[in-house]
């Protein structure tokens, strides 16, 4: 019985979501070394040092070892053009003063080990060196892996641009899409991409170098790729033909990659580079947190602004919409005198009402003569009256807050700079924003204007913005928990790390003292975690199984993982994959513990290998595996994207304000009500249930255009619908990609599946969410009114129910699958369709037994059958076999 939830990190391919992962920067326990710097170019505060594994741990730094050996010139030397500007911007980065000990390393050693302090210049600067030296061609590239997709795609552009080379050159690969061509000799990719690439190539073959980038992140995906790279070096090393890796990190724990010897046989060189960090005081706030740390946000920026001297803003959230809402109040606060348009542009959700409100305070702040700041007077907000703005809470924020702004201990001359008029530049910042909207913060702000990035973590330690002098740190960040009962995950808020809290604190001083604002007190930052889990220990394994496994990795307990995930989650994504028939089944013969481990290291079956190249989570691949079957697949896709993106439909069930609302709210729900019976379809397409709704609904909006408001009329989520269509597309792209000769073509305006597919897809949908099947109890069941319209789950002994909202809540079919389970007053199944229990055994055999009845059946097997015993009786006992009804191929 698993009922608890573990935190963890996106599937699939984690830098994929659209929410930022959580990052965590692990320290190393190397202080700094020698500060010889190379080439005789001394370099104040930067300084770097190797370190012979064979004498100790990384905390032994000793002087170069170079030193010992006159410096050896490159053989080959690739000349770059590079602009003056840029010229000048990289010399001023730490790691310039390093090359030669980097590439002295690097030629020496298969294996370096590369920690910089965040912003020192090792993503964009180290494929440079390498480019110089000659290790770079098209047909021996240097790969650059990055857990997340907004580094890949913004460092390819960079390094391009400083090199002055075309993107057909210096490219980038993430999951869907990218710019690689025959010429690119540097390609950034996401880790999932590399991983990918394995699997068609084990050794890697295109690639002279590669670059494993945050390795610092513990991704999952990195981590797998340092163990297999750990064979793959020494192979094409007896090959003849070696690769070159370099593992670079912010500042780390470089111990679990170099005390490690499952994982490297000699322990590879640890170059330290030390970038010089200004110091950076901290605030914390002095009252237990609130909730509301965005409006908290607002206010901390507003002081910062009024008060403090110049210098840039950044301020971390936790997603998406926090960033959006923030910018846009912040924009409202301190508008810019013409050019407000810069930031407007970029809120591409902002609504037309919102727009016009804006436009409106736009308007009015003309005529306002802007109140000269008084620094003793808190009190006034440049908010316009009656502005919505304008709650109680900007109010208190400033009479009783407990801020305590560093003013500059009375150095009056810091003082006199500070000058509230200044408008306020303020930016997004966030994974999913278009590249070229990212690139904005990079550049230089409007003069006369101060810079305010409002960012997700990605500003963590991804992307380095210059000119930061204040950071303004929440305390929070988004992850992905895993639900162990249902495999589902979500998103939630949580508290970070200590070492998160000081990446994001040191953010601030990378070119003059800063300051840090926490939104939280010392005692709650006292209780973080010390530093973040790799995210393999935290998340169900079973995507990460598969990719494994189609790599030939039978015994994955043998694999040499930096940090090995638990021996349970190894199990269940082994059992699950069986279920799946992913993987071979292991034989039930001999001892319990022989059977045992057999089950751990199955190999992988031909279906299998079709599901560990599309890119979605097995289950979804099992159920697009299947569907090329009677013209499935549009289908198919469609209702992967639709329960990927998750609730498509607006919350009508909100407490209403005013009796008028009540009203209103009541029509709005029995609209959808009365369109979700008519999306259902009616006879065999009314069993696919709230999948046929799912797919009902796509096809309306998409039939209508998919606006607005067709979505508002009809009770849909408009946001959910564009995400829904935008999903469509990739997954088409990815099967196109994947099955030769499948040319499909996704219609958006897809014409409702025959009744015969609607219950093929019900067959298919069982397939692929095979143990998320239920059973309802029998009357002759009922132990007690609890169990009444209860259905049995495989997972859980507790009764479990559909939901009110499912269109099948009334109909109560006898075996159902679902899509996840929440829990409120009670479990409740959700995305809930009819299936036939003669499908089970035919589509889910290794739940079934097929057999003689055993002598001494248990309690609930089934004597009418007498033809099948299941390992879980309590769900499966009243399935008969005779009448499977689909090819499984
Ligand atoms: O990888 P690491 O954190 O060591 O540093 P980096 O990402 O290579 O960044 C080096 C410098 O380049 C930083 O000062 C960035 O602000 C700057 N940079 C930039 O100006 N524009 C970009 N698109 C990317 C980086
Ligand atoms: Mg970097």
């Amino acid at each position: 019985k698993r009922r608890h939830s573990s935190e963890s990190e996106p599937e699939e391919e984690p830098s994929s979501s659209e929410e930022e992962m959580e990052e965590q920067r692990e320290e190393t326990g190397a202080s700094s070394g020698g500060g010889l710097s190379a080439a005789g170019k001394p370099e104040e505060g930067a300084k770097a040092a190797v370190v012979p594994q064979q004498l100790a741990g990384p905390s032994a730094m000793v002087p170069r070892a170079a030193a010992s050996k006159p410096p050896c010139k490159p053989a080959v030397f690739v000349p770059v053009d590079r602009s003056p500007e840029i010229q000048e911007a990289r010399l001023k980065l730490p790691i310039l003063a390093e090359e030669q000990v980097i590439m002295e390393a690097i030629s020496e050693n298969p294996i370096v080990i590369l920690c910089g302090e965040t912003g020192s210049g090792k993503t964009t600067q180290v494929p440079q060196f390498l480019y110089e030296a000659g290790y770079a061609s098209s047909s021996g590239m240097v790969g650059i892996t990055e857990p997340r997709r907004v580094a890949a795609v913004s460092m390819s552009q960079r390094v391009a641009k400083e090199m002055n080379l075309s993107n057909r050159v210096v490219s980038y690969q993430i999951r869907y899409e990218g710019n690689v061509t025959d010429e690119t000799q540097i390609k950034f990719m996401t880790d999932g991409v590399l991983l990918k690439e394995v699997q068609k190539d084990f050794l890697l073959s295109k690639y002279k170098v590669i670059i494993i980038d945050e390795a610092h992140e513990r991704s999952m995906y990195t981590d797998i790729l340092i163990g297999l790279l750990s064979r793959i070096v020494p192979l094409r090393e007896k090959k003849g033909q070696p690769l070159k890796l370099i593992v670079m990190s912010a500042t780390l724990r470089v111990e679990d990659f170099t005390d490690n010897s499952r994982l490297f046989s000699v322990t590879p060189p640890v170059i330290q580079v030390d970038a010089r960090q200004f110091p950076v005081t901290v605030h914390f706030n002095k009252k237990t947190p609130l909730d509301d740390y965005s409006g908290e946000c607002f206010r901390k920026v507003c002081k910062i602004h009024r008060m403090l001297p110049p210098g840039g803003i950044l301020v971390f959230l936790t997603g998406q919409a926090e960033v959006h809402s923030l910018c846009r109040r912040l924009r409202k606060a301190f508008p810019f005198q013409k050019n407000n348009t810069t930031g407007g542009d970029d809120d591409r959700e902002e609504s037309v009402e919102e727009m016009r409100k804006f436009k409106k305070s736009r308007r009015r702040r003309k005529v306002m003569t802007l109140p000269k700041i008084d620094l003793d007077n808190y009190s006034v907000v440049p908010v316009d009256e009656g502005d919505e703005d304008r709650d109680a809470e900007s109010d208190d924020d400033v009479a009783g807050s407990d801020i305590d702004l560093d003013l500059g201990d009375g150095d009056s001359e810091e003082d006199e700079k500070s000058d509230s008029s200044l408008p306020l530049y303020v930016l997004p910042l966030y994974s999913l924003l278009a590249p070229e909207k990212q690139a904005k913060v990079f550049r230089a702000p409007p003069p006369d204007t101060r810079l305010c990035v409002v960012a997700t973590n990605v500003a963590e330690t991804s992307l380095t913005i210059p000119g930061i002098k204040y950071v303004v740190d929440c305390g929070k960040v988004k992850k992905r928990f895993y639900d162990k009962i249902t495999g589902v995950s979500s998103f939630r808020v949580t508290w970070i790390s200590q070492a998160s809290a000081d990446q994001r604190a040191g953010r601030a001083g990378r070119t003059e003292p800063g300051h840090c604002y926490r939104l939280y007190s010392s005692a709650v930052f006292m209780d973080f975690e010390k530093f973040s889990a790799p995210e393999i220990t935290k998340r169900p394994v079973e995507d990460l199984i598969l990719q494994m496994k189609a790599l030939n990795i039978e015994k994955v307990i043998n694999f040499p993982f930096p940090t090995p995930p638990p021996t349970e989650a190894l199990a269940a994504a082994e059992e699950l994959l069986i279920a799946l028939g992913a993987l071979k089944e292991p034989p039930r013969t001999g001892r319990l513990k022989q059977q045992l481990a057999a089950k751990l290291s199955c190999p992988i079956s031909p279906l299998g290998r079709i599901m560990a190249t599309f890119p979605v989570a097995p289950r979804y691949a099992k159920m697009l595996a299947l569907s090329r079957q009677h013209d499935c697949l549009p289908y198919t896709i469609t209702i992967v994207s639709a329960m990927t993106v998750r609730e498509l439909f607006e919350e009508f069930d909100r407490p209403a304000v005013s009796e008028e609302e009540t009203a209103r709210l009541k029509g709005k729900r029995a609209r959808l009500l009365q369109m979700q019976k008519i999306w259902a379809g009616q006879g065999p397409m009314q069993k696919l249930g709230d999948l046929m709704v799912m797919l009902g609904a796509v096809g309306a909006c998409e039939y209508a255009g998919c606006t607005r408001k067709f979505c508002e009329e009809n009770g849909l989520r408009y946001k959910a619908m564009l995400e829904i269509r935008r999903l469509r597309g990739q997954l088409t792209t990815a099967v196109n990609s994947v099955c030769t000769g499948a040319n499909l073509y996704v219609d958006p305006k897809m014409k409702p599946p025959t009744e015969a597919q609607a219950t093929y897809l019900r067959q298919i949908v069982l397939a692929g969410l095979g143990d998320h099947v239920a059973r309802r109890v029998q009357a002759e069941e009922l132990l007690d009114d609890k169990w009444k319209n209860a259905y049995k789950t495989a997972l859980l002994e507790d009764p479990v129910f559909i939901h009110p909202s499912s269109i099948l809540f009334r109909e109560l079919p006898e075996f159902v699958v679902y899509q996840e389970i929440v829990e409120t007053t009670k479990l409740y199944m959700k995305g809930v369709s009819a299936v036939e229990p003669e499908w089970i055994p035919a589509l889910l055999p290794p739940y079934c037994h097929f057999g003689k009845p055993l002598e001494n059946p248990p309690p609930s097997y089934c004597p009418e059958t007498g033809r099948i015993r299941c390992h879980r009786p309590s769900v499966f006992h009243r399935v008969s076999w005779e009448l499977p009804a689909v090819e499984v191929d």
